[in-house]
């Protein structure tokens, strides 16, 4: 069937084109927050340096939970929305304080071992999108960034990017207040498209075809892994005029 399809689709073309990043080459519990808080509201491009910088000073939970707040700060400055990064460091002592001291050192091997769940020391760690809504700034994005990426939960993520895949793929011409209600909108098929035995990399997959392919403006269609099965190109329309913003 159709969803079947966009699934295999997006998942073989992932594999095939997937950006080799930090937080993707031996990703630990760690890594995946830290990168999925960066990445937020800002461009992969951006965040590298970044990145790098903050694993140096701060390699796990127990030291950005020891860091002053002016180091963790500092870190940040240029990243903007600074608030992501207080509650970053508050996120670490919540953590470190249920006893995630680091992340048993654990990585997640492959995708096929998250998908069944993380190989790490029965820790304390929360699981599920629901636990980790919780915690202090973590919203449904985060959520289901983190579990589904760390623990193969199968939780979708709906950002902006997959908002406007999903909006194209359905030829959706509602038009949406903001972002927020748009997300809230495409949870219900986002989920239902969720890869059930890869949903780490089906995100991942999904917010790569957003940065790459499925591109607010100038769109690259003719090379989209999916585009047999979008709305947009069997009616004839321009995807970019998806979505459609309210007046
Ligand atoms: N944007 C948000 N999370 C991302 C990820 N894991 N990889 C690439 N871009 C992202």
């Amino acid at each position: 069937n159709r969803s079947d399809a966009f699934r295999s689709g997006l998942l073989a073309w992932y594999r095939r084109h997937a950006r080799a990043l930090p937080w993707r080459s031996a990703p630990t519990l760690y890594k995946t927050v830290v990168s999925e808080f960066m990445l937020q509201q800002t461009q992969v491009k951006t965040v590298l340096p970044y990145f790098a910088r903050w694993l140096e000073a701060l390699p796990d939970f127990a030291a950005l939970a020891r860091a002053p707040e002016a180091q963790v700060l500092k870190l940040w400055e240029g990243l903007g929305y600074y608030t992501r990064a207080r509650n970053l460091h508050k996120l670490a002592r919540v953590l470190v304080e249920m006893g995630i001291e680091n992340d048993g050192n654990s990585t997640v091997p492959n995708a096929a071992a998250a998908a069944t769940r993380w190989p790490i020391k029965k820790s304390a760690a929360p699981q599920t999108r629901e636990d980790w809504l919780r915690l202090p700034g973590i919203g449904p994005y985060t959520a289901a960034a983190i579990t589904s990426i760390s623990f193969g939960a199968r939780a979708a993520v709906v950002d902006g990017n997959v908002v406007r895949i999903l909006a194209r793929l359905t030829a959706d011409a509602t038009p949406y207040r903001d972002s927020s209600s748009a997300a809230k909108a495409y949870t219900p098929l986002a989920d239902a498209l969720l890869n059930p035995a890869h949903p780490g990399d089906h995100n991942q997959a999904m917010m790569e075809l957003g940065a790459t392919l499925c591109l607010r403006r100038k769109p690259l269609c003719l090379t989209c892994p999916v585009r047999s099965l979008c709305a947009c190109v069997r009616l004839g329309h321009d995807a970019e005029d998806f979505p459609k913003l309210a007046p």
